[in-house]
């Protein structure tokens, strides 16, 4: 390809550059010769990003002549297709049988691993370990590189504090300062420090913006709020990938202040570029452009000039930059210069990725045996399962089983490969999976085992219907739910202790999987119940993609052990924990509701000018007749198999100036039987500024590992910028005054110290 890019033409370009030149960054020589030669419909083309379909199809379109439409210069970039070879031949389309031969961005969904699952995102949030984000996510480019990708549509940084949207499965959960640490480590982990590397692919931070506050919890619902509760609430984990060099931005379904993201200006360009210097590329979500007409925005040649005209680049699908810009661009209604910046941006990533050094670097037939599903990957994937449980209860202190128990299991999710990976996992495949019965064998295999599946996920057929969609994930069995029931109450009988592995379907989170009612579904709540009946100790292995309204269950006398979906590693790693081989350490990322009345609920929430007191009702003040304020489950919070006292709380200084940061240290004594890791979190409460405060935010996390009877002393730092909020007018400030810092293992810590800021 470099014969493609000589130096006369180069020279050429440099000498050429107009005034107008409107970028963050130092223009690229290679970029602007090609773009000197292209013609418009050439520019128009690199905008157009189609999927063959075969991958996942996420809209009702997928794309036809896709091939014809490479070789006419119509396409600058395709998802779905993988395998080195198919990508090779994909290229050698784009780059032989075009005019300019311009190589192809390659795109996919790796949003938890590529063909080894990690957890989903919920899950790996939990593990509140950025070393081992970053890992899987370096693991999951490694994988998806020798399968041809180099482009990839992750991090999903949407805050999400409503658990009824499906999609908070694909997150961080509802915080935005340990969402901006994982969104940071994502991307990190995807691009490395050199995308010109065969093993990195560009990340895409999505979906831009506030797409997790979907009213209603609804899936592509409206979003509408404040401007200060966005740039302080909800803004914050994209600017972090920004800042942590994504390469590019996926514009979200919703509308943002009545204007659906992928036409809105405010925030493609004076936002995103002009207030935080992206120069990347803005790609819209799947037919997001032309969903815009059904927003009731226009037609599609109105919806795709609005669209190039608020800063979006790239038309994902849906064709019409491809098929009204120049008509557009005749009627004098986008500037053939907005149509060059657009393909500007898509060249330059493309020039990143080296694709005109070597269209083919991604095409080694060699690599997808050497570098996917390796036995180093898929022990990373057991680790980060394992650190993604969360041990909500601890009955009796049944947790950890003897390896030798006579163990009863249990449940519809129990002996289920089809549910393991989780939603999102499109590249990876469920067969590989472990089932939960299997890993317990693995583990320990003098347990003596019985497994009977007890109940169904759901014993609806219709909505069984809608949750198949890519594969079965509900199968009602042939079976009477009462022949299921009497199974496993037989043999319940005879073992020491009862694992019942239940909760949700993979897809009953994920897009398009909004529910209404998150509790467990009702046929396996009786199969519970029924267990407990029986007297014999009940641990709940409980799997889902989402917070749930588990209040019932937190009522019985049960243990609670959440997995959320584990990916290809499920069953070890329930295992290893079940069994104590890895003591649970995971923490809540976002709180769990009483019930889905009390949604919103999560811990930085402020306290009104009429504080709810903290016992008994009282008239006129913030609180339900029928529900206590607090969540059922609250951030921050997970057990362990020991436990963790903090003492002698200090501050290094009680008075800080601006620009000051503050230490913060703490003695954390593991005090109990087992060796284990806490996850020691800070959270500050500034006591008055000019925007209502939250109550409490988080500012600070470290995850320590302690032996049993060992105490450490931990430091926290508290940076200047922690301090700061975004005032009425936006501008990014700290307010002089008092504040509270409160660490702890969960974000109820009453540890408290006070400083002031001067
Ligand atoms: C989703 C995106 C995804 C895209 C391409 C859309 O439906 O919202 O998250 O990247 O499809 O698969």
């Amino acid at each position: 390809m470099k014969n493609k890019f000589n130096k006369l033409v180069l020279l050429a370009a440099i000498l050429c550059f107009s005034s107008t030149f409107a970028q963050n960054r130092a223009p690229i020589p290679e970029v602007e010769a090609l773009l000197k030669k292209m013609t418009l419909e050439e520019k128009i083309g690199q905008l157009n990003l189609l999927t063959p379909g075969g991958g996942v199809a996420t809209g009702s379109v997928v794309s036809k002549n896709v091939e014809e439409k490479i070789k006419a210069g119509n396409v600058g970039g395709l998802f779905g297709v993988t395998g080195p070879d198919k990508i090779r031949k994909a290229q050698e389309i784009a780059v032989k049988k075009t005019r300019l031969g311009i190589p192809l961005l390659i795109g996919s969904d790796i949003i938890h691993g590529y063909k080894t699952t990690f957890p989903i995102p919920l899950g790996l949030s939990s593990s509140w370990d950025m070393e081992l984000i970053e890992k899987t996510a370096q693991i999951a480019a490694q994988e998806a590189t020798a399968d041809g990708i180099n482009w990839n549509f992750s991090p999903m940084v949407d805050i999400a504090r409503d658990p009824r949207w499906g999609r908070i499965s694909e997150g961080a959960g509802e915080d935005p300062y340990l969402g901006s640490a994982i969104a940071k480590a994502m991307v990190t982990g995807y691009q490395q420090s050199d995308l010109t590397e065969e093993n990195t692919m560009i990340a895409t931070v999505k979906h831009f913006a506030l797409y997790g506050a979907s009213e209603g919890g609804r899936d592509y619902n409206t979003t509408d709020m404040s401007r200060t509760k966005m740039f302080n609430e909800y803004l914050p984990p994209y600017k972090a990938a920004i800042d942590a060099g994504a390469e590019s931005v996926m514009s979200s379904f919703n509308d943002v202040d009545g204007v659906p993201a992928s036409g809105n200006k405010w925030l493609l360009t004076d936002l995103l570029r002009e207030r935080w210097g992206f120069d990347g590329f803005v790609v819209s979500d799947y037919t997001s452009v032309n969903e815009m007409i059904a927003h009731g925005m226009g037609d599609l040649q109105a919806v795709s000039t609005l669209s190039i005209n608020a800063g979006l680049d790239m038309d994902m699908v849906g064709e019409g930059f491809l098929t009204t810009l120049k008509k557009s661009l005749d009627e004098g209604k986008v500037s053939e210069e907005t149509i060059t910046t657009a393909c500007r941006r898509i060249l330059e990533a493309k020039y990143k990725l080296g694709l005109f050094d070597d269209p083919y670097k991604y095409s080694d037939s060699k690599r997808p045996k050497r570098d996917i599903l390796t036995a180093a990957n898929k022990k990373v994937a057991r680790e980060a399962a394992c650190k993604s449980f969360v041990l909500l209860k601890n009955e009796n202190n049944i947790l950890p089983l003897a390896k030798n128990a006579k163990i009863a299991l249990v449940g519809p999710l129990a002996d289920n490969k089809n549910n393991m990976l989780g939603t999102w996992a499109p590249t990876g495949d469920p067969q590989l999976s472990t089932p939960i019965l299997e890993g317990l064998k693995n583990v320990a295999p003098n347990a003596q085992i019985t497994y009977s599946k007890g109940a169904n996920i759901s014993n609806d057929t219709a909505y069984a219907k809608k949750i198949n969609v890519f594969g079965p994930r509900i199968e009602i069995s042939k079976e009477t739910p009462e022949a299921l029931l009497e199974e496993a109450l037989t043999n319940a009988k005879n073992a020491d202790v009862i694992v019942a592995v239940v909760g949700e379907a993979s897809e009953m989170s994920g897009e398009s999987s909004s529910r209404t009612d998150i509790s467990i579904p009702d046929s396996q709540k009786k199969l519970i119940n029924k267990l407990v009946e029986t007297g014999k100790p009940v641990v709940l292995v409980l799997m889902s993609g989402r917070p749930l309204v588990i209040t019932d269950e937190l009522n019985l006398p049960v243990s609670i052990l959440q997995i959320w979906h584990p990916g290809i590693e499920a069953g070890n790693a329930v295992a290893d924990v079940l069994f104590g081989d890895y003591n649970p350490s995971g923490k809540l990322t976002a709180s769990w509701p009483q019930n889905v009345g009390q949604i919103p609920v999560y811990h930085s929430m402020k306290t009104t000018g009429r504080p709810a007191p903290s016992t008994a009702f009282l008239k006129f003040k913030s609180q339900y007749l029928d529900a206590p304020n607090a969540p059922a489950l609250a951030f921050g919070y997970g057990l362990s198999y020991t436990t963790f006292e903090y003492k002698n709380l200090q501050l290094n200084t009680a008075n800080i100036e601006q620009g000051d940061d503050l230490t913060v240290t703490v003695d954390v004594t593991n005090t109990g039987d087992y060796d284990g890791e806490e996850v020691v979190q800070l959270y500050l409460h500034d006591l008055v500024r000019s925007l209502t405060p939250p109550m409490r935010t988080l500012k600070g996390f470290h995850k320590v590992f302690l032996k049993k009877g060992e105490t450490k002393n931990v430091t926290l730092t508290l940076k200047a910028d922690d301090l700061k909020f975004y005032n009425g007018s936006l501008e990014f400030i700290a307010e002089p005054g008092e504040f509270e810092v409160f660490v702890g293992g969960n974000s109820n810590a009453s540890l408290k110290e006070t400083f002031t800021l001067n």
